[in-house]
C-alpha cells in the first residue's frame, strides 16, 4: 500500500469513528486505538506534506497561530426568533399561522432551544468551507479553525444526496460538565469565572488560539438547513437526512399536529431539560413545510413561521443574613451574600455573589431582606431583586461596602473606571501572600505537586513562608512533625520543589502572578525578553511592541518591577537556581535578520509546520502577527492562502514570500 492509500484509508476511517463517537455516542474503538491511528496519520502527513488536506481529521487538534478574525457577509441573513414566555402567545402564533395559511393543513416541528452561540457552516462538495458567527446578522466572524476543533462537526460529509453547496446552522455549546471543570480551573487560578455555558461557548469560539479551543471540548447541534436543491421540501425531513451526512441533530425534535401536542412538548421539556448535558432556555416551534414557511414570510428581524417559547428562569425567595467579603490573590474583594438555605434548580443555595459595590447599592440591600435568587443557566446564583413588601418596621442595617480589608485592615481602594475594590497591602495581607504562593505552586506554573493549599496555610502560619522564594529554603527538619507532615511527605515536598527548578522561563514568569500576565502573555514575554533582567528593565514603549501586550498589561508589569519586594523575591529565586532566562540553545540560534518585522503566516505548508515557522520568525528577531495591515512586512504564504487575505495583501502592497524564499532569507545573511 502506498503512503497516499494509507493516508486516505486512515482519514476515511477516522472521520467515521469520529462521527460514531461524537455524534452518535456509539464508539466502536477505544480512545487509545483512535489516538494511535491519529498519530499514524499525523506522522504520514508530516513525512508526505504534499498530501496535507485542510479537512483531514488531524486538523481538529487546533494550531497555535494567533490571528484576528476575518469577517464575512452571510449569504442568507441570520435572523433571530420572536420570543414569548406565555402559552397564550403560543396559541396566538398558532391561530395567526392557521389564518395566514388559509385553513391549509400544517405540521409544526417542536425542538429544544439550545442556549449557546449560533454558527453558520458552509459546505461545498461535501467539505466544510467556512464557519461564521452570527455577528450582526448580516456579517459575522470567520471562526473556521476554531470550529474545526469541534468533533461533532463533520469536516467531510458522508452518505449521499447533499447539495453541492449549502449552509447549515446550529448552536455551539459547552456541555455542563466541561463548563463546571473549566470554572473550577479558573477558580483555582483566581481568574474571572464564566457566568454560564453560553458565555463560555462564545468566549471560547472567539479565542485566537485554536489549540485552547480544542482543549475546551465544545459540542454543536444543527437545527436549520438552507440552500437550493435541499433533499426535501420540509424542515424536519431535511434535518433527518442531514444526520446521515454526519451532522449532530437533536433526537428530541418532534412533529406536532395541534396545539395540545405543542403544550405537551413544552411541559415535558420544562422538567426533562434539567437532565440534558447542555443548556437549553426554551423550545422553538417551526412550521415544517418550506413552501408554507415561504408563504408566511419574514418580518425585518425574524421569520413569521417560527416562535421561541422561553422557560422561566428558576427563582427562589430567601432571607439575607449577612454579607461577607473574600480577598483574592490580587487583592480584589468579592462581596458574598449569606442566605437562609433554599432549594433552587436541584441544588441547595446558601451563598450568592454580589459582585461589587455598585450592584449592592443598586439593590438597596438591607440585612434581613427577603431577596430573590436566580440561577437561570448561571452556575453561581445571583440576587436579582429585593421583596420590598416583605420589609417590616424593623428594617435591618443597610449593607455598606466595607472600607478596610477584612484580613489585614488596610483601607481599600477602588481604581478609577473599575467596579472592584482592592486591598493594596499586597506584601503584608496574609490572604494575598498565601494566594500568591498557591498560584506559584499551581500545576500550570511551577507544578510543585507535593504541596497543596492546606500545607501552604500551615507553613505560612508556622512562619516558614513569607513569599514564594521561601519555598526554596525549606528544610526537612522544619517540616517533619508539623500537623500531618511525616518523613515521606516532607521528602515529597522537597523533591517537587527541587524539580521545579527546571521549569522553563515562561512558566516561571506566569508563576510570579503579575496581574494580567496569564500563560499566553508569559510565553510572549519570555520569547521577547530573553532574561528576567531584560524584562525588568523594559520600558512601556518596549513592552507594548510585543504582540498581544497592550498598555494595561505593560503598566502592570512596570508596577510589578517597580516594587522593591518583588525584586528581592526574584533575587532569591535566582539564587535558588530557577530558570530566569530562556534556554541557552534557543538563544544561541538567534539572529536579527528579521529584526522587529511583522510577518503574517497564511496557507498550508509543505516543508515545516506553522508552529515551526512561527518559531523561526521569532528566532530571527521577527514577530508573527495575525492580521495583515500596512505595517506587515511579509506574508509567508503556503498553498491555499485565503482569497480575502490575498486581496488585502495586494491592496496594501505587502510582499508575499514562499516557504523556500523564507528559508533562503533566514539562512543567508
Ligand atoms: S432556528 C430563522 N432553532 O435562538 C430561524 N434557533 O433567538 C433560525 N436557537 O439565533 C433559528 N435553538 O442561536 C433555531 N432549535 C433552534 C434553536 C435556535 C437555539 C437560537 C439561535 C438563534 C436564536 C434565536
Amino acid at each position: 500500500m502506498t503512503a497516499k492509500d494509507r493516508i486516505d484509508e486512515l482519514r476515511e476511517y477516522l472521520h467515521h469513528q469520529n462521527f460514531k463517537y461524537y455524534v452518535l455516542s456509539q464508539p466502536e474503538i477505544s480512545d487509545k486505538e483512535f489516538d494511535d491511528l491519529l498519530k499514524e496519520l499525523q506522522n504520514l502527513e508530516k513525512e508526505n506534506p504534499q498530501y496535507i488536506d485542510p479537512n483531514s481529521p488531524t486538523q481538529r487538534v487546533g494550531n497555535d497561530i494567533d490571528k484576528r478574525f476575518e469577517q464575512k457577509e452571510h449569504k442568507y441573513a441570520m435572523l433571530s426568533l420572536s420570543n414569548t414566555y406565555s402559552e397564550a402567545e403560543v396559541s396566538e402564533f398558532y391561530d395567526r399561522t392557521q389564518k395566514a395559511l388559509e385553513g391549509e393543513d400544517f405540521e409544526l416541528c417542536c425542538e429544544l432551544k439550545f442556549d449557546g452561540t449560533s454558527i453558520s457552516l458552509s459546505y461545498k462538495d461535501g467539505k466544510l468551507v467556512d464557519a461564521v458567527t452570527r455577528g450582526d446578522g448580516t456579517r459575522g466572524d470567520v471562526v473556521t479553525d476554531n470550529v474545526k476543533t469541534i468533533h461533532s462537526i463533520p469536516l467531510v460529509l458522508h452518505g449521499e444526496g447533499y447539495p453541492s453547496e449549502f449552509e447549515i446552522r446550529g448552536e455551539i455549546l459547552m456541555p455542563w460538565s466541561v463548563f463546571q471543570r473549566l470554572n473550577e480551573e479558573k477558580e483555582a487560578k483566581e481568574e474571572a469565572l464564566f457566568a454560564n455555558p453560553r458565555n463560555a461557548a462564545s468566549g471560547t469560539l472567539k479565542l485566537q488560539n485554536s489549540s485552547i479551543v480544542a482543549s475546551r471540548k465544545l459540542d454543536a447541534y444543527l437545527y436549520y438547513l438552507i440552500g437550493n436543491n435541499l433533499p426535501y421540501q420540509s424542515h424536519y425531513e431535511n434535518l433527518q437526512k442531514a444526520e446521515t451526512w454526519g451532522f449532530k441533530i437533536s433526537k428530541d425534535m418532534c412533529k406536532c399536529h395541534n396545539l395540545d401536542e405543542v403544550f405537551e412538548y413544552i411541559r415535558h421539556w420544562d422538567i426533562a431539560r434539567k437532565e440534558l448535558p447542555v443548556a437549553t432556555d426554551g423550545i422553538v416551534i417551526k412550521v415544517n413545510r418550506i413552501d408554507q414557511q415561504e408563504a408566511l414570510g419574514y418580518t425585518a428581524k425574524s421569520p413569521r413561521w417560527a416562535i421561541a417559547y422561553k422557560f422561566q428562569a428558576e427563582k427562589a425567595c430567601t432571607r439575607l443574613n449577612e454579607v461577607t467579603y473574600q480577598v483574592g490573590r490580587t487583592g480584589a474583594i468579592t462581596p458574598v451574600a449569606n442566605l437562609d438555605a433554599v432549594q433552587l434548580s436541584g441544588t441547595v443555595v446558601r451563598r450568592a455573589s454580589l459582585h461589587n459595590e455598585d450592584i449592592i447599592n443598586g439593590l438597596d440591600l438591607h440585612i434581613g431582606d427577603m431577596v430573590y435568587v436566580e440561577k437561570g443557566g448561571e452556575i453561581i446564583p445571583k440576587i436579582t431583586d429585593v421583596n420590598l413588601e416583605a420589609r417590616d418596621a424593623n428594617l435591618g442595617l443597610k449593607v455598606e461596602f466595607i472600607k478596610f480589608c477584612p484580613e489585614c485592615n488596610t483601607p481599600l481602594i477602588r481604581y478609577e473606571g473599575e467596579a472592584a475594590h482592592y486591598c493594596p497591602n499586597d506584601t503584608g495581607c496574609p490572604t494575598q501572600i498565601k494566594g500568591r504562593i498557591i498560584h506559584f505552586i499551581n500545576r500550570r506554573a511551577m507544578n510543585i505537586d507535593g504541596l497543596g493549599p492546606e500545607t501552604v496555610d500551615l507553613l505560612f502560619n508556622e512562619g516558614l513562608l513569607h513569599d514564594p522564594s521561601d519555598l526554596y529554603l525549606l528544610t526537612k527538619d522544619q517540616m517533619v512533625g508539623l500537623d500531618r507532615i511525616g518523613d515521606k511527605t516532607a521528602d515529597n515536598i522537597l523533591k517537587s520543589i527541587e524539580n521545579s527548578k527546571s521549569v522553563p522561563f515562561a512558566r516561571v514568569l506566569f508563576a510570579l502572578g503579575i496581574r494580567f500576565v496569564g500563560e499566553t502573555v508569559a510565553k510572549k514575554l519570555a520569547s521577547a525578553f530573553t532574561t528576567i533582567d531584560e524584562l525588568a528593565r523594559a520600558s512601556l514603549e518596549e513592552l507594548i511592541t510585543v504582540d498581544e501586550i497592550g498598555a494595561k498589561i505593560a503598566q502592570s508589569i512596570l508596577a510589578f518591577f517597580a516594587k522593591e519586594d518583588n525584586n528581592e523575591i526574584i533575587k532569591h529565586l535566582a539564587q535558588a537556581g530557577l530558570q530566569l532566562q530562556q534556554d541557552k540553545d534557543e538563544i544561541a540560534n538567534r539572529t536579527d535578520i528579521l529584526s522587529g518585522q511583522a510577518i503574517v503566516i497564511s496557507g498550508v505548508f509543505k516543508l515545516h509546520t506553522r508552529d515551526e515557522y512561527k518559531q523561526m520568525i521569532e528566532q530571527n528577531g521577527g514577530r508573527n502577527v495575525g492580521g495583515i495591515s500596512s505595517k506587515t512586512y511579509y506574508i509567508l504564504a503556503g498553498d491555499n492562502m485565503g482569497p480575502a487575505k490575498l486581496e488585502k495583501a495586494q491592496k496594501l502592497g505587502v510582499k508575499i514570500i514562499s516557504e523556500r524564499e523564507f528559508l533562503d532569507l533566514i539562512n543567508t545573511k
